[in-house]
């Protein structure tokens, strides 16, 4: 099959288009011959072993363990092992690799328990922008309550898209953070207010909320503070700009808030996303109950996955970049 490989740690330059053997399921794993993967901040910091620290979570520390890059997909059942209860070949389905990767490939192969039907109205490539992105959306509005107000500080990048998007449909006001070029797509998602951070400064201008989603990591814990509520919730995704050096990278405000939280006044939460069936059978009915619409900056090949990488890498690609295999 074709997949797009990597042997050593660098810029999108180490990734190859290559012919390897597909990988075939057994026991209670499903082959999918995948139609369509997306791109995710998580691809390029493991392209690079980037920040360096993350190389001690298990991903290698000289060299990425894992060849082919890429989590989510959305694709067709091709084969099943034999312990297999839920799926049969020609199922459409949906989901994310996690660590394990390999998604930029013609063929993956998963435990069914990783696996759910594709949203019936979606299309490959919407299905495929869908698991890593929304998932961690999903994640970071956990706490949302109906009537709460929220900010989404990154709205218009491919979490943002859907945060904002599923925070409406949770019955919040939502604010969302952008730049110029980008306000009107993120009203056009439901945002109640968007703030143009070219010409305002959230932490500065006074308005408080319940709960602020923190997609970009560009600002200090002691500016998120200031645009809370007494008692309302931080929640820290791991941004990359300007958030440490290549030691820790977004690492570093993580590390601060897990050691901070304990002695916080409001709630400081950190984002983790281990991918998991029941958000994704989650993620399937507010997609088809119209919670959502994934929306699809770019789309590029399989042998033009370095491009993809790329300007995702550029952290202003608009809304999700898919790959279609
Ligand atoms: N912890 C986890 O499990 C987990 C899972 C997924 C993602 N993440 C992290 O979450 C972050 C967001 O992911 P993503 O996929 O949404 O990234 P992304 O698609 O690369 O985000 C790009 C967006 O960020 C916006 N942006 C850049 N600088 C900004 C600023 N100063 N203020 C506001 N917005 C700004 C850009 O908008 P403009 O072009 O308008 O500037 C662009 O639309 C990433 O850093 C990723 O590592 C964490």
């Amino acid at each position: 099959m074709r997949a797009v490989v990597q042997d050593r740690y660098g810029s999108p330059d180490v990734l190859e288009l290559r012919d390897v053997e597909p990988p075939a399921a057994s026991g209670n794993e499903v082959q999918v011959r995948v139609h369509a993967t997306s791109v995710n901040a998580y691809d390029w910091h493991v392209m690079r072993g980037d920040p360096y620290l993350a190389r001690l979570t298990g991903i290698g520390v000289t060299a990425p363990r894992r060849k082919i890059r890429g989590r989510d997909f959305a694709g067709t059942v091709e084969a099943v092992g034999r312990d297999v209860r839920r799926f049969r070949p020609g199922d459409d389905v949906y989901g994310d690799l996690g660590a394990a990767d390999g998604a930029f490939a013609e063929y993956v192969c998963v435990s069914e328990d990783l696996v759910e039907t594709k949203p019936a109205n979606l299309t490959f490539e919407q299905a495929a922008a869908v698991p890593l992105a929304g998932h961690t959306a999903l994640q970071g509005l956990r706490t949302l309550q109906p009537g709460q107000h929220v900010l989404v500080n990154g709205a218009s990048g491919g979490v943002g898209t859907f945060a904002v998007q599923i925070a409406k449909s949770a019955g919040a006001t939502v604010t969302g953070v952008c730049s110029t070029r980008n306000v009107e797509l993120v009203s056009s998602l439901g945002a109640d207010h968007v703030v143009d951070y070219t010409e305002d400064d959230f932490t500065r201008n006074g308005t408080r909320y319940d709960l602020v989603l923190d997609l970009v990591g560009n600002h200090s814990l002691t500016a998120l503070r200031r645009a809370l509520t007494p008692g309302g919730t931080i929640v820290l995704s791991g941004g990359g700009v300007s958030s440490g050096g290549s030691l820790a990278g977004p690492m570093w405000l993580i590390i601060r808030a897990k050691l901070l939280a304990p002695f916080a006044r409001d709630r400081l939460l950190v984002l983790t996303t281990t991918p998991d069936r029941q958000i994704l059978t989650a993620l399937r009915h507010l997609a088809e109950s119209g919670g959502f619409t994934p929306v699809i900056d770019r789309t590029y090949s399989l042998d033009e996955a370095p491009d993809a990488v790329r300007y995702v890498e550029t952290e202003h690609a608009r809304a999700k970049v898919v790959i279609t295999v």
